[in-house]
């Protein structure tokens, strides 16, 4: 849902170009979470006029704006600026169709006072905007945020004293705003300034400077107290002698980053720092201070300088055609590094560091509620059955977006889940917040350290798959069954009964990575089946059990990269209408495994091919009776029940791969979609 990336240079003199190189290279990297349109503010040169802001904007993708930006003639280029702030911004359109004038940075008015990249949505953007338009401030876009430069102005047209400061007028600002935003400022009155502020999207700061930093934490400014009508001078010397990171006060140079997520600050420093929403943090003279209005009990008082984990090589797509296509092989790994450390295979022991300390609370709970959105929902249906088995608990399964639509009833014994690769699913966060203000216990399960469900949940389980950048989400699925399949085996440790099945499972996790390889080695073989396939306009996916999750995962891939009609069939309700869309020429894969409903899915199966079906079967190796049914097959090695989704998504994963190649699509950046969802 929008990308947001700014940098700033104080004292490191950097060359237009490679300005723009920086801003340009930190939007590709976040361009997984919207590509409609992009755009930059940077700093005028001599030559544009000194102290003005020029914007560059395109629609489409980031290569588009580099190709302007490229163009610029090359004295711009070289020009050397000491001291620099420069802002960008790639567009996942919600208010207002992607074109220019509607994508960021966003302005004040034609002089560019005041710019600004948001991601998220402004809900009340209508009524500012009316108010705007009753002062005189006239709008050029059609989106929701073009409300805050104007407000902005507003505000600074009406200060009340020649001085304000950049921060005072952006927390008067977002006193206004409502929904959610990620915000970052610059203004011609405030030159070498940032303003930074969240509430409700993520927004990181990478910090770098040659000198070592004095601190691991910063602390925070409540404004409360002094902000206001201030004297210029007290006010600056509040903030500077107690809120500075001390190595850049020094009037040290120092570079800092901006962005929506740490992927795109990883290749520069691994010093963050993120921020919690209501933080307004500002950056003048080359110094990071943080504010908020006021301070409510049991607020931290300072924000910590964080070493981020990840690797730039994490992050690259290496000699794959895509990111996605990197992210199925790497399988392997991730779901080993989803056990790492957690399973204990010599005394057949699960620990889940993260829930520990609330084990026993949700031994006693009433029921588990499971929530999430597309894949991640499918993770729970996935393992619904197991955790039901292993916890002798009602487990709910519930998309976040129909959960609150119901207004379902939630009670202080309840035990509710957040599954989120991204941590920031706007319905999710809203589902979390909903159980949280009705005193349920709740539980993230995300892939993103520092996020917003991370943070706002009371415990959790990371599911350290690492970073996912192709938008359809596959090892992050696969981690995420992995991890629910761990908290239902460290919930079942004290049961007698359950054991011989727990040390079947666990024994099946270890076998995993080496399986996961085996079916990875099947890929030609897929192809070879999508290349019959590619020219189809409908692909129906059937099973049942176990494996009735695999049907609806499988058939999310394909919808969301290949634009094919696909649907996820209950195998059991087949003969409840879906049975009329089969005949010789409706392409239909079905998933078979050797489980307590093998024999209700080769009914099904044979159900198919009475009406001309033609299947390609997704079963187990040496299997002829279900072979011999088979149109195509694709033949999979063996696990226990529970975990055998695990492998029989992965054919799928690469099909919808092979059909979104063949059909010249990019993989990696669906139309209409955006790895982040911060809206609702
Ligand atoms: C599909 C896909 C989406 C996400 C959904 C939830 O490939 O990626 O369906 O699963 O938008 O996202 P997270 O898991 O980040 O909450």
């Amino acid at each position: 849902m929008c990308g947001i990336f700014a940098y700033l240079n104080y004292r490191v003199p950097r060359t237009r170009k490679e300005i723009f190189d920086t801003l340009v290279k930190g939007l590709q990297r976040l361009e997984y979470r919207g590509y409609d349109s992009a755009g930059i503010a940077v700093d005028g040169t001599r030559k544009e006029g000194n102290g003005s802001i020029c914007l560059f904007k395109k629609r489409g993708k980031v290569k588009a704006l580099d190709e302007v930006l490229c163009k610029n003639d090359s004295i711009y280029l070289d020009a050397e600026l000491d001291v620099h702030f420069g802002i960008a911004h790639t567009r996942w359109a919600t208010h207002g169709e992607p074109s220019a004038v509607n994508s960021h940075p966003h302005r004040s008015d034609k002089n560019n006072e005041f710019v600004v990249i948001h991601n998220g949505i402004i809900t009340n953007y209508k009524e500012l905007r009316k108010y705007l338009n009753s002062k005189g401030y006239e709008f050029e876009s059609d989106t929701d945020t073009e409300v805050i430069p104007k407000l902005i102005k507003y505000l600074y047209d009406n200060r009340e004293h020649d001085f304000v400061s950049f921060s005072t007028l952006v927390e008067r600002v977002i006193q206004q705003l409502e929904g959610a935003f990620a915000l970052v400022f610059k203004s011609i009155h405030f030159p070498g300034e940032a303003i930074a502020t969240r509430r409700g999207s993520p927004l990181l700061i990478g910090v770098r400077s040659k000198y070592e930093l004095s601190r691991d934490q910063i602390p925070i400014q409540y404004n409360g107290d002094f902000i206001g009508d201030v004297q210029k001078r007290n006010f600056r010397n509040r903030v500077d002698s107690s809120t500075s990171l001390h190595s850049v006060c020094d009037g040290k140079a120092v570079e800092f980053y901006f962005a929506s997520d740490a992927s795109a600050i990883i290749e520069h420093t691994n010093k963050v720092v993120y921020l919690e929403d209501d933080d307004i943090a500002a950056v003048a003279e080359g110094k990071l201070s943080l504010h908020r209005v006021s301070r409510s009990a049991g607020e931290e008082s300072a924000r910590v300088i964080q070493t981020l984990q990840m690797e730039l090589q994490q992050i690259m797509k290496g000699n794959f055609k895509a990111f996605m296509q990197k992210e199925i092989f790497e399988q392997p790994e991730s779901v080993f590094n989803t056990m790492r450390g957690r399973i204990c295979f010599d005394t057949n022991t699960v620990v889940l560091g993260g829930l520990k300390d609330h084990l026993k609370e949700i031994r006693r709970c009433r029921r588990l509620i499971i929530i999430g959105c597309g894949t991640s929902f499918h993770a729970g249906v996935a393992t619904r059955q197991i955790l039901e088995e292993l916890t002798e608990l009602p487990v709910m399964v519930e998309l976040a977006s129909d959960f609150l639509d119901r207004i379902t009833p939630v009670f202080r014994d309840d035990v509710c889940f957040f599954i989120s690769q991204s941590g920031e699913t706007a319905d999710t966060l809203m589902a979390l917040r909903y159980c949280k203000d009705r005193g349920a216990l709740t539980v993230g399960v995300t892939n993103t350290v520092g996020s917003s469900i991370c943070r706002e949940t009371d415990c959790g389980i990371h599911i350290n798959a690492g970073p996912e950048i192709g938008v359809a989400s596959t090892k992050a699925y696969t981690s995420q069954f992995v991890a629910l399949i761990m908290f239902a085996l460290m919930m079942s440790e004290d049961r007698l009964s359950l054991q011989k099945r727990r040390l079947e499972i666990i024994s099946g996790l270890r076998q995993l990575p080496a399986l996961i390889k085996q079916v990875l080695a099947l890929d030609e073989h897929i192809k070879s089946i999508a290349e019959e396939l590619y020219q189809q306009r409908s692909l129906l996916v059937m099973g049942r059990g176990y494996n009735y999750a695999t049907c609806l995962e499988g058939a999310l891939k394909i919808k969301e990269i290949t634009y094919m009609h696909s649907e996820g069939i209950l195998a059991g309700e087949l003969k409840h209408g879906p049975l009329a869309l089969i005949d010789k020429d409706m392409p239909v894969i079905m998933v078979v495994m050797r489980d307590a409903c093998y024999t209700k899915c080769h009914n099904a199966l044979q159900q198919v091919t009475a009406r001309q079906g033609r299947p390609i079967i997704i079963c187990c190796r040496d299997d002829p009776e279900i072979t011999r049914c088979a149109y195509k097959n694709v033949e999979l090695p063996q696990t226990v029940d529970c975990l055998q989704g695990i492998l029989s998504v992965i054919p799928l994963q690469l099909l919808s791969f092979h059909l979104a190649v063949l059909r010249g699509y990019d993989v990696d950046c669906p139309r209409n979609l955006a790895k982040s969802v911060t809206v609702e």
